[in-house]
């Protein structure tokens, strides 16, 4: 593991070169915004756990990062650029400019919700879903197509350079880029995806035709190493491969596949928090005010939080029936204790989405219309985007809520326990990610049991001071201990040991 104060720059190969490093991902770490009456353009930081966590990163050194144009605005900033890298707030960018319905059949049917959910596991499988004419046309016209062409981008955008050259395309709207990478610049690049979200076992992915299935896996077999968030996820693929995949053989290793005469590794890198540069959001003069504002409204209850996209694995449809179940069964916490949940719209044009978020609605509007008295709102909804208000939140909960049905990682319970300041106590899933780093400190659920969870969070409320403080102590430790800088170290880090043995064995034979 790298030292977390070594920098990319530190990182020198045994030969003295600093490599080239390029990051592709379909969101950005800039969106542009045009202004009709002032005729310019201006330019905010991207939002989203990945850009987040690359983003600060990113500004810090030599990166070329190359996304999709999401917006008006971005295409504008691609054609004022005429298609060629620039650089924006110290990070070099390129961003891709796929057609509008390309782009919505890659984004909107196969990336979300298609591979999303299977890699959730959120079908209804006796209904849902349905793999159609249009849904291969999608598949072919965009997410292939949109595929090529981030790895076109890509390789037309490496200047001619002796340098080593790592790529790291992020997560599972780019799975095809490895292959079309390979293709374009042979075996010079080191090729090392990063797949954010979970990866199930072989029996999820039966859901998708062999055809796609195989495609998948086979590009990603083209990398040199593929990094997910924990070893769970690395065995899974190791597993898919082996069944999906002819001629594809583990020997024995669950934590590498060996293909074709290559030995491609699935590692583990739990991604997590910029945690200096979360403290200092936790400084400035907007977070107190909010905090403010949250204690006026809740005055001395207790409050239980949650912090989410608006997404059904996150599971906050349940934990609203877990909550209505407190109060039903511990009658004695009615106007003692405060639900909020701040909620960031997410993937709006996807109608499992927009029904997620009315059944949201109408939930807590049942359980204020049963329980609410006049000087209590048992749960408020927060709709909108707010990293202060939330850090706000995380600050003052004595319960945060993280209980997904799947979830690659989840940020929100390591931002949570770094600011709190009330010692409060993590609700916490076995299927996010997280389990494996916090869940010795956490108090564990299973996302589907409401009873369970209203328990749980019952015994939250109830829990003595000093076992609060023990276990909070404990896991702000072990998020302190391990940022974000050591999750993209560690993985260029990985990237350049294997240039490094490259050449001792060029050296040698
Ligand atoms: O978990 C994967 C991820 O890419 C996160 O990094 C990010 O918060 C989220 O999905 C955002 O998705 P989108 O770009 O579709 O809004």
């Amino acid at each position: 593991m790298t030292n977390q104060d070594e920098t990319v720059d530190d990182l020198v190969l045994a030969d003295g070169q600093k490599p080239l490093i390029i990051i592709a991902s379909n969101r950005g770490p800039y969106a542009f915004e045009w202004h009709k009456k002032r005729k310019e353009l201006t330019v905010t930081r991207g939002s989203g756990g990945l850009v987040t966590a690359l983003g600060a990163l990113a500004e810090r050194h030599e990166v070329l990062w190359v996304a999709a144009a999401l917006s008006k605005g971005d295409r504008q900033w691609v054609e004022m650029n005429e298609d060629r890298p620039q650089t924006v707030e110290g990070v070099l960018l390129r961003l891709v400019r796929p057609s509008r319905r390309a782009y919505d059949q890659y984004y909107n049917v196969v990336a979300n919700p298609l591979l999303w959910f299977i890699q959730h596991q959120l079908w209804d499988i006796p209904r849902t879903p349905s793999i159609t004419r249009e849904t291969w046309r999608a598949w072919e016209k965009g997410y292939v197509a949109v595929n090529r062409l981030f790895a076109e981008a890509i390789a037309d955008s490496i200047p001619p350079t002796d340098r080593p050259v790592i790529v790291f395309p992020q997560d599972y709207h780019l799975y095809l880029v490895p292959r079309y990478l390979r293709e374009l610049l042979g075996a010079r690049v080191q090729i090392q995806p990063f797949i954010h979200i979970p990866w199930p076992g072989p029996d999820a992915w039966r859901i998708l035709p062999q055809e796609m299935r195989l495609s998948i896996l086979t590009s990603l077999l083209e990398s040199d190493r593929v990094g997910f968030q924990t070893e769970r996820d690395a065995f899974n693929f190791v597993q898919c491969c082996r069944i999906y995949v002819p001629d594809a053989h583990s020997r024995g290793a669950r934590d590498a596949i060996y293909y074709k005469e290559r030995k491609v590794e699935a590692r583990a890198y739990p991604i997590s928090v910029d945690v200096d540069k979360l403290e200092s959001l936790a400084e400035e003069p907007q977070t107190p005010l909010l905090k403010s504002q949250l204690i006026n409204f809740t005055g001395d209850r207790k409050l239980i939080l949650r912090v989410d996209r608006i997404e059904p694995s996150k599971n906050i449809l349940r934990s609203l029936e877990a909550y209505r179940a407190l109060l039903e069964n511990h009658p004695q916490h009615r106007g003692k204790v405060q639900m909020l949940a701040l909620l960031v719209p997410s993937r709006m044009e996807v109608g499992e989405y927009q029904d997620y978020l009315q059944q949201i609605m109408a939930q807590a509007g049942m359980i204020n219309a049963e329980y609410s008295d006049p000087y209590w709102e048992p749960v408020r909804i927060m709709v909108g985007e707010n990293y202060y208000r939330a850090i706000a939140a995380f600050q003052l909960y004595d319960v945060l809520l993280v209980t997904p049905i799947a979830d690659g990682m989840n940020l929100v319970a390591k931002e949570g326990v770094l600011v709190n300041q009330r010692d409060g106590v993590l609700l916490l899933s076995e299927s996010a990610g997280v389990f494996y780093e916090l869940g010795d400190h956490a108090l564990v659920v299973s996302p589907f049991d409401i009873y369970g969870t209203a328990e749980t969070m019952h015994r939250a409320l109830e829990m003595t001071p000093d076992e609060r403080r023990r276990r909070a102590e404990a896991m702000r430790r072990h998020v302190r201990g391990a940022g974000v800088k050591t999750w993209f170290y560690d993985q260029v880090d990985d990237a350049m040991q294997a240039f490094n043995s490259q050449d001792r064995n060029a050296s040698t034979s």
